[in-house]
């Protein structure tokens, strides 16, 4: 880990503890906000979000997953729902700029009460990243009942929790502390809904678990994770073919001798 001067470090909140009024404090451990922001989005491009789809992060917070889906995905495709309007304001002044608000539109509501269906939208991915792990259980039936009416049929809903050996039993959200459930609780509280639950092996610096929520008919679909890459390097392949194919047409070929000749004259005559 790169140390930083304390003036940055001071400002980026690391000095505070989680839970202190900072935008990145606010959210978890300051000194993993990076980290956590880089996790989210490698996990949903890994799972094949691409830039046309649309995304509801809950509980987006101060954009700490945001401050890279927004400028990666088109404009208007990416949807957080947050209660603290502050969080999202001080992450847009201190992490994005409002130049790229403007261009990429993202749309935000504050709400407690996990009404996903106010967007009139459906959703590729939805994203839970620290949210069941401070839920009490009737908020995840909540969360989980309003978020299968926004799933497309192919959707896959990324969420997280602290698997523990016992099950929260209280009603209210816990913050900075956190809720625990077992995985077949889990499981079960996804089921409940219709919905398939399917854990998978994904880091998390402070342990969460990773699961994926489908609908029942895709979930032989969920691309497996360890096969993605391999998956990727093949559309990196494919792209590689398609360019080689066309450098090798007799007219760019040409372009490319005609411009290797030009660039050669105008070092000639500097
Ligand atoms: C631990 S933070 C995680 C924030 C964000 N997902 C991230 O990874 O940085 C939990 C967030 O959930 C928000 N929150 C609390 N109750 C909520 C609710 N009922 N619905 C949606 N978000 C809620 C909090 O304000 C906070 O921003």
């Amino acid at each position: 880990m790169t140390l930083l001067p304390h003036e940055e470090e001071e400002k980026l909140g690391k000095h505070l503890t989680p839970g202190s009024r900072h935008y990145r404090a606010f959210v978890s451990p300051p000194d993993k906000y990076d980290l956590v922001s880089a996790l989210q989005f490698c996990l949903l491009t890994t799972l094949g979000l691409r830039e046309e789809h649309t995304l509801l992060d809950i509980g987006c917070g101060s954009l700490r997953g945001g401050r890279l889906f927004i400028p990666y995905l088109l404009s208007g495709r990416y949807f957080g729902v947050e209660p603290e309007q502050w969080l999202i304001d001080d992450g847009i002044k201190n992490e994005l700029g409002t130049d790229i608000i403007d261009i990429k539109q993202p749309i935000f509501y504050n709400d407690r009460s996990f009404s996903f269906s106010v967007f009139n939208q459906t959703f590729d991915f939805i994203l839970a990243q620290s949210i069941f792990s401070h839920a009490a259980q009737p908020q995840i039936e909540q969360c989980l009942a309003e978020a299968k009416k926004v799933m497309k049929a192919t959707a896959i809903f990324v969420a997280n929790f602290v698997e523990g050996k016992f099950n929260h039993s209280g009603n209210d959200w816990i913050y900075p502390g956190s809720t625990a459930y077992t995985l077949d609780h889990m499981t079960h509280l996804v089921t409940a809904q219709g919905l398939s639950c399917k854990p998978i092996y994904w880091p998390h610096p402070v342990g969460l678990r990773w699961i994926l929520i489908v609908h029942p008919e895709y979930v032989e679909h969920i691309p497996p994770l360890h096969k993605t890459f391999p998956a990727m390097r093949a559309e990196l392949d494919t792209y590689k073919q398609r360019l080689a194919h066309i450098e090798n047409h007799p007219y760019v070929k040409a372009g490319l001798v005609i411009n290797k000749l030009l660039r050669r004259i105008k070092s000639l005559k500097r």
